[in-house]
C-alpha cells in the first residue's frame, strides 16, 4: 500500500528514474502520485491526483556528472481525501525537505496538536505531514550551525521517526541531494548499483539498475548520498553492516511485453510457473512435509486470494493425506492463537509477504513459540524473513493487483505437499503437470474467444453466483472474488450444498451461475444443485470435463485429479478479465484496491 521510490546517482536523470520507478510501483496505490527533486539547491515538488502511468514526462533541468537525488510516491489514501494537497511528498513550513510515507502514524493527532501549538503550519490532512514538522524541529535543535546533512541529518530524522507509533516506512529528501529513510513496518529495500543507489517499496522497481539489494529490517534506517548507502540501527543510532542479497529475477519478467494488461500476461504465465514447480520443487516440498509430519497442530492461513488457497490446502491435506489442518483467515487468526504451543506449525501463504494481517498473526504465533512455514513470492519480504521454513512461490513479479499466478503456484505447492505427506510425492507432481497441460489448452485462441463471448453475454448482469463442493468450494470463492474485484459485478461464491439453505432465494430468471463440476466425489451432488438452480431460472455455466444437459454454457476443463482446482480457476480468471473489459474497467487497477495491504 503506497509505493516509495528514490534515486541517488549520476548516471541518469534522477526525476526521470523516479518517474519510471513509480510507474513500476503503481500497483501499490494509484489514487495520486508525486515526486520531488532539486533545482538550484531547492526542492521542487510536483504532485497530482490520478495515475502515474498517465504522466508521460516531467520538465526538470538535466544535471550531468554529479550526484543528484529525487524521491517519489504513489498513494493509496488512508488519512485525508484523494486531493493534490494530500498527495505525497509533503514539505515542512519552509519547504526545505520533501517527505514520503507508507503506513499509518497512530499517534499523529497528538503530535499534530503539539506541533500546531508550536506554530507549525500544515498544508494537508494527512498523518504523514507531522514527520516533516518533527524533522524541522529536530534539525533546528540538533544542528544549530545548520549542518543539516550526512549523519547529522540522519540523527535528526531518527529522533523524529522514533516519536511515531504504528508501522511506518518514511523517506526524506534533503536539499543536499541526500535521502534518509527508516522503517518499522512497511517494506523498503535498497539497491546498490554502480554510482547509483536506490530505495524502493518493492525490489522489482530496482531491477533495471541492479540485482544487489538490501531488504531493510524493521527498526533500521539509512542515509543515501554520493558516498553510497550507510545503514543504521534506529534504536542505538549505530552504523550497521549488512551484505546485499543477489536477486535472480530478470527485468523481462516484470514488463508487459505483448499483452494489453498485466492481469492477462500473468494468466498466460501460469503453465510456465507450474512446470517450474514440477521440475524444481520436489526436495523443498519433501523437506517441508517432514516439518508438517513432526508438528502437533498445523494451521494454514492467508488473506483474500491467499485465504482461498489456504482453504483449498485444508481440503487437499484431508483428501490426499488424511491429515487435519486448521484453516483461518490471516486477519482472524490473531484471535485464535491461544491454542498455539511450541509444537504448533503455522503455514502462512502470501504473495507479497507484507500483508499486515498475516504479519501480525505470524508475530503473535512466534511469541507463543509456534514454528512458521511460509509459501511466499517475495524474497526478502517480512514474512520470508520471519519464517523458520520457507518455500518461494517462484511465480516471478506479480504486478496486476488481482492475484492470478501466485494463486495457482500456492495450490500446486500445496497439492504436491499433500502428496508428499501421503508418501507419494510423484503422483502430486504428475497431477500438477496435468493441470498445467490443461491450462495450456484453456489459453488457446479459440477457447479464449469462447470465454470472451460468454463475458459479453453476461456482462450486463448485476449479480453472478459461483458454486463448487469440496476442493472446488475455494475455487467458487476465488472465482467470485476475481469477478467482483475487476469487473465490479456483485459475485458471490457458495459451497454447492449451501445454496438451498437460503441463498437460492436470490436466483431469478437468467441469473448467471458458474458451476465447478470436476470428475470427483462432488460431481453428482453439484449437478443436482445446478439442476435445482436451473429450475428456478438460473443460467448455468458449467466448468467441467464433461458436457451435461443442465449446462446452458459449457467451458470444458480436462480432468487433472485433485489438481483440477488449479486449472478450473483459470477459466474464471479469464472470464473476470473479459468482464472487466466489457464494463470498461481497468483490470490492472481495480478501484479502491492496492496490491500488498500493509495497513490495518
Ligand atoms: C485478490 C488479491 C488479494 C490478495 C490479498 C493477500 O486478487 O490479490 O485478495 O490475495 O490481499 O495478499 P498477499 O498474498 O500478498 O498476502
Amino acid at each position: 500500500m503506497c509505493g516509495i521510490f528514490g534515486y541517488v546517482g549520476k548516471k541518469t536523470s534522477a526525476p526521470k528514474a523516479v518517474l519510471e520507478g513509480l510507474k513500476t510501483l503503481e500497483y501499490r496505490g494509484y489514487d495520486s502520485w508525486g515526486f520531488a527533486w532539486l533545482e538550484n539547491d531547492k526542492i521542487v515538488v510536483k504532485k497530482a491526483v490520478g495515475k502515474i502511468s498517465n504522466v508521460k514526462t516531467i520538465n526538470s533541468t538535466p544535471v550531468r556528472n554529479s550526484f543528484v537525488a529525487a524521491l517519489g510516491h504513489t498513494r493509496w489514501a488512508t488519512h485525508g481525501g484523494v486531493t493534490d494537497e494530500n498527495a505525497h511528498p509533503h514539505t515542512d513550513c519552509n519547504d526545505k525537505y520533501a517527505l514520503v510515507h507508507n503506513g499509518i502514524i497512530e499517534n499523529y493527532t497528538e503530535l499534530k496538536k503539539a506541533l500546531l501549538k508550536k506554530g507549525h503550519r500544515f498544508k494537508s490532512e494527512t498523518d504523514t505531514e507531522v514527520v516533516n514538522h518533527l524533522v524541522e524541529d529536530e534539525i533546528k535543535k540538533t544542528n544549530s550551525n545548520s549542518k543539516d546533512s550526512g549523519p547529522l541529518l540522519f540523527e535528526a530524522f531518527r529522533h523524529s521517526f522514533k516519536k511515531l507509533t504504528g508501522l511506518n516506512a518514511v523517506a526524506l529528501l534533503s536539499p543536499n541531494n541526500e535521502i534518509v529513510l527508516a522503517k518499522t513496518g512497511s517494506p523498503l529495500c535498497l539497491g546498490l548499483g554502480k554510482e547509483e543507489y536506490l530505495v524502493s517499496s518493492d525490489a522489482v522497481a530496482i531491477l533495471p539498475y541492479t540485482k544487489e539489494v538490501i531488504f531493510l529490517e524493521d527498526n533500521q534506517g539509512a542515509l543515501i548520498n554520493s558516498e553510497g548507502i550507510k545503514l543504521y540501527d534506529l534504536n542505538s543510532g549505530q552504523v550497521i553492516n549488512r551484505e546485499p542479497t543477489h536477486l535472480e529475477w530478470s527485468i523481462g519478467s516484470s514488463s508487459l511485453g505483448k499483452y494489453a494488461h498485466y492481469m492477462l500476461k500473468e494468466i498466460y504465465e501460469q503453465p510456465k510457473v507450474l512446470s517450474h514447480i514440477v521440475r524444481n520443487y520436489k526436495d523443498a516440498i519433501l523437506a517441508l512435509s517432514g516439518v508438517v509430519k513432526s508438528s502437533y497442530g498445523t494451521y494454514i492461513i492467508g488473506c483474500g486470494t491467499a485465504a482461498h488457497a489456504a482453504l483449498a490446502g485444508s481440503y487437499l491435506f484431508s483428501k490426499i493425506a488424511s491429515r487435519h489442518v486448521n484453516f483461518s483467515f490471516g486477519s482472524e487468526f490473531i484471535y485464535l492463537t491461544n491454542f498455539l504451543t511450541p509444537r504448533s506449525l503455522v503455514i502462512a501463504l502470501s504473495q507479497s509477504g507484507e500483508t499486515i494481517d498475516i504479519i501480525d498473526s505470524v508475530m503473535e504465533a512466534k511469541k507463543r513459540g509456534a514454528k512458521i512455514a511460509s509459501l511466499v513470492n517475495n524474497l526478502g519480504s517480512t514474512l520470508y524473513r520471519n519464517s523458520d521454513y520457507k518455500i518461494l512461490l517462484g511465480a516471478g513479479p506479480e504486478k496486476s493487483v488481482c492475484a492470478t499466478k501466485s494463486y495457482v503456484s500456492k495450490l500446486a505447492i500445496l497439492a504436491i505437499l499433500a502428496s508428499a505427506l501421503a508418501d507419494d510425492v510423484v503422483s502430486g507432481m504428475k497431477q500438477v503437470a496435468k493441470a498445467s497441460e490443461s491450462i495450456e489448452e484453456i489459453l488457446r485462441k479459440k477457447y479464449v474467444e469462447n470465454v470472451k463471448k460468454l463475458a459479453k453475454k453476461i456482462s450486463s448482469h448485476d449479480h453472478i453466483y459461483t458454486i463448487g463442493r469440496g476442493l472446488n468450494y475455494p475455487t467458487a470463492l476465488e472465482a467470485a472474488l476475481k469477478i467482483k474485484e475487476v469487473s465490479y459485478i456483485h459475485a458471490e461464491g457458495f459451497a454447492g450444498g449451501e445454496l438451498k439453505h437460503g441463498a437460492i432465494a436470490l436466483i431469478e430468471k437468467g441469473t448467471p451461475v458458474i458451476v465447478f463440476a470436476p470428475f470427483d466425489e462432488t460431481y453428482d451432488s453439484i449437478i443436482s444443485g445446478a439442476t435445482e438452480i436451473k429450475s428456478r431460472g438460473g443460467f448455468i455455466i458449467g466448468v467441467s470435463p464433461k458436457k451435461n444437459q443442465v449446462f446452458d454454457y459449457w467451458l470444458p476443463v480436462k480432468d487433472a485429479g485433485s489438481a483440477s482446482c488449479i486449472s478450473q480457476i483459470v477459466v474464471a480468471q479469464l472470464l473476470a478479465y473479459f468482464l472487466a473489459l466489457e464494463r470498461k474497467a481497468d483490470p490492472d487497477k481495480p478501484r479502491n484496491l492496492a496490491k500488498s495491504v500493509t495497513v490495518k
